[in-house]
């Protein structure tokens, strides 16, 4: 390997010092970015007359033919020596073009360089990521739809509080899986701006037209500032931050369907190509693809944490330590979408025990809050009715009954206004239908929210 920079050195790098320092075992990734941004380096340099247009032909035709080498066969990327992803490129094309390859390099530096190759790289993958989360909302949507009258318990403090429906439970998680292909499309805005033509940190020296050479390569625009282009690595936060919360949000809606599956709740079963068993008991089945989804949102918010410290205090412009913000958002976006495509998995294969839902649905007096509406309906003040009816679970919970197994006289102990109107109120159905005003989980509302949703999905 012969170093970019041999001029000015007289010893060579340590095996240590060169291991430490090479990146090609990261960046490698970007090959195909690699040769696409010199491509339109080569048609840059030709419209301002540092090569002839017929050397800029034979630059991009070459690289032409390495990207076409490497699409069939990779292994060169993995048992080069060379130092990262641009030297490896311009090693070949010097190898394979001569002298002309030399000139390349013109008016570029390693820092627009690596700048303008991740973001392309960047672009690329968080829109493959956009669409995966539509994927996983398309899923969502189907589940949403078929169990939008299953009743089930709603919980706060994991305690059983007032009856919802599974399908309701569904697009609380579609809501923010939403919220992250939001946030997605707006970090891609400001992913999608050129750095190239910024030069080492003030700028090339060539009159370059940096917006044509950004529309070249699909940027919206050039970026602004030459010092601030070089070092700048927001993107690379911001997507890593958007993968965070998602797999926060995986977690969570990972956490739910772990408890909805235990033996104590119930509702839930999760296929066999989803789950495991364990080596010693023969009787268990366990949710791993869960418990990993909800494991790997560590390694995401790492990922965050660890490139957040290394950007912390650069001075500006370009320092090394740049060099690895690769590795963490290679991993992160990497786990991301393998969380989604495993939620995916075990959304689509879900079997949900409607008579077990219901049943706890049912029980823990989820249906308190009706009989107080019930007494304020009569005319007493909430904040009485909130105790009479305390006063009242308390006497069923004696009786292990549920309150609406209370006879009419034990129920006229806390106020004579009931009657035996009492008891269709305190129907779950009923407690359902009543919560109707918008967002809610009457039947009504649920039907309304899944069509704006249906709406939302094919506008993509
Ligand atoms: N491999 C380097 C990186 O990923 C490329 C830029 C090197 N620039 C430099 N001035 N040493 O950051």
């Amino acid at each position: 390997m012969a170093a970019l920079w041999g001029g000015r050195f007289e010893q060579g790098a340590s095996e240590a010092f060169a291991r430490f320092n090479a990146s090609l075992p990261v960046d490698w990734r970007f090959w195909a970015e690699d040769i696409q941004g010199s491509q339109a380096w080569a048609g840059a340099l030709a419209d301002v007359g540092v090569l002839t247009q017929s050397e800029a032909e034979d630059l991009k035709g070459a690289l032409g033919k390495l990207a076409s080498q490497l699409a069939a066969d990779p292994s060169p990327l993995h048992s080069s020596s060379e130092e990262d992803i641009h030297s490896f490129v311009e090693a070949w094309l010097i190898g394979e073009v001569g002298d002309l390859g030399k000139k390349l390099h013109t008016g570029r530096s390693r820092n627009d360089q690596v700048a303008t190759d991740f973001r392309l790289w960047c672009r690329k993958t968080a829109r493959q990521l956009l669409a995966e989360i539509y994927q996983t909302l398309e899923i969502m949507a189907v589940l949403a739809t078929r169990e939008t009258g299953t009743l089930m318990p709603g919980y706060t403090h994991l305690q059983r509080a007032q009856p919802v429906t599974f399908g309701h439970w569904v697009m609380a998680y579609a809501e923010m899986l939403e919220r992250d292909a939001e946030r997605l499309e707006d970090a891609i805005k400001r992913v999608n701006v050129c750095p190239l033509g910024c030069g080492a940190l003030a700028g090339t020296a060539y009159a370059i037209d940096r917006e044509k050479l950004a529309k070249e390569l699909g940027f919206e625009r050039a970026t602004r500032n030459s010092l601030d282009a070089i070092s700048d690595r927001d993107f690379v936060l911001e997507l890593l931050q958007v993968a965070s919360t998602s797999g926060l949000h995986l977690s969570r809606l990972a956490e739910d369907l772990i408890f909805f599956g235990t033996g104590e709740a119930g509702f839930v079963k999760f296929s066999d190509t989803v789950s495991s068993g364990s080596s010693l008991m023969p009787q268990k089945k366990n949710p791993d693809a869960l418990e990993l989804i909800r494991g790997k949102s560590g390694r995401i918010f790492g990922a965050m944490a660890g490139f957040a410290m290394t950007v912390k205090a650069l001075p500006l412009s370009y320092n090394k330590d740049l060099q690895e913000d690769k590795n963490g958002l290679f991993d992160a976006l990497d786990t991301w979408s393998d969380c989604l495509l495993l939620t995916r998995e075990v959304l689509a294969t879900i079997e949900v025990n409607k008579e077990a839902c219901a049943k706890a649905a049912a029980g823990g007096y989820s249906n308190a809050t009706e009989l107080a509406d019930y007494l304020v309906a009569k005319g007493i003040p909430f904040r009485e009715a909130h105790h009479m009816v305390g006063v009242l679970v308390r006497i069923a919970i004696e009786q292990q009954l549920p309150l609406e197994a209370l006879t009419l006289a034990e129920m006229q102990q806390v106020s004579e206004l009931i009657g035996d109107d009492v008891y269709p109120a305190l129907d779950l159905m009923a407690a359902l239908e009543k919560r109707c005003a918008q967002g809610g989980v009457s039947l009504v509302r649920q039907q309304e929210a899944l069509k704006a949703f249906h709406g939302r999905l094919a506008a993509k």
